[in-house]
């Protein structure tokens, strides 16, 4: 079974690419082959699992796929056991307007999937904060998306402008297009407004929050200066173990 996962939220460090590189190193440790796709041009994602461009500027990236067309073959890389990245750019940040005349501008990413999907058991693309094209093009190209939510005051602004954007993407680009679920991210269980806005979170979404959730580790925010995921970093922080228990509870929502 493949699945592709776009990790989606327009409201900006909420925990996505913290999300993105954790779940899926959480996955290739389950044994998982997995492939990242950063499509947001900080790159975040690219630096977390330890890509540096080189510095005359050859590499190829994200950029180059969705831009000139380049094989996504020619830009990933692999990272981790189990898991490869095709790396994001700087140059993605003009690529609403460099794009946004461009005939099926919102297929690109799903088009340049498509030969690679079936070498993975998973594909996670980190989606940049806005609902712009590249979001969009993550929607198209998922099965699933996961949307990670902050533990906080104003966790839910925006959620109903991004569940709209979800539905006129299934109806019509992606009819298989489902929510894979809504992730409480950041969450400190000794504060009152991280049970508060958890609470309401789940009295929201119901089915549809993981039952995991994860909570703040400052591990979690170290590991990306070590360009590894949190596994390598410090695989007995409470941040490995809140992903792998995600990781094990996306596999168990699969079969
Ligand atoms: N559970 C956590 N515990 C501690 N720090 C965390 C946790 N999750 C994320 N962080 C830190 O919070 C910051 C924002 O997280 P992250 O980059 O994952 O959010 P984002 O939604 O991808 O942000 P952006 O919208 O800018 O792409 C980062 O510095 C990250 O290291
Ligand atoms: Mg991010």
């Amino acid at each position: 079974m493949i699945r592709t996962i776009a990790i989606v939220n327009q409201k900006g460090g909420v925990g996505k690419t913290t999300t993105a590189a954790n779940l899926a190193a959480g996955l290739s440790q389950l044994g998982k082959k997995v492939l990242t796709i950063d499509i947001d041009a900080q790159a975040n994602l690219s630096a977390h699992l330890g890509f540096s461009a080189d510095e005359n500027g050859e590499t190829k990236t994200m950029y180059d796929v969705l831009r000139y067309g380049a094989d996504i073959n020619e830009v990933v890389v692999q990272v981790e056991d189990g898991l490869a990245l095709a790396p994001a750019s700087l140059l993605l940040s003009a690529a609403d307007l460099e794009l946004g005349g461009v005939i099926g501008r919102e297929l690109l990413l799903k088009k340049a999937l498509a030969p690679v999907l079936e070498n993975y058991d998973y594909t996670i693309i980190d989606c940049p904060p806005s609902l712009g094209l590249l979001s969009l093009n993550g929607l198209v190209a998922a099965t699933r998306v996961i949307v990670p939510v902050q533990s906080e005051f104003l966790a839910l602004h925006g959620v109903r402008q991004l569940l709209d954007t979800i539905d006129q993407v299934r109806a019509a680009y992606n009819p298989a297009l489902r929510i894979g679920g809504v992730l409480l991210c950041l969450h400190d269980s000794r504060r009152r407004l991280s049970k508060s806005v958890a609470d309401t979170v789940r009295e929201y979404f119901g089915q549809l929050v993981f039952e995991t959730v994860i909570r703040t580790n400052v591990a979690l925010a170290e590991a990306p200066a070590k360009g590894c995921s949190i596994f390598r970093y410090d695989a007995r922080s409470t941040g490995a173990d809140d992903y792998r228990k995600l990781a094990q509870e996306v596999v168990g929502n699969d079969s």
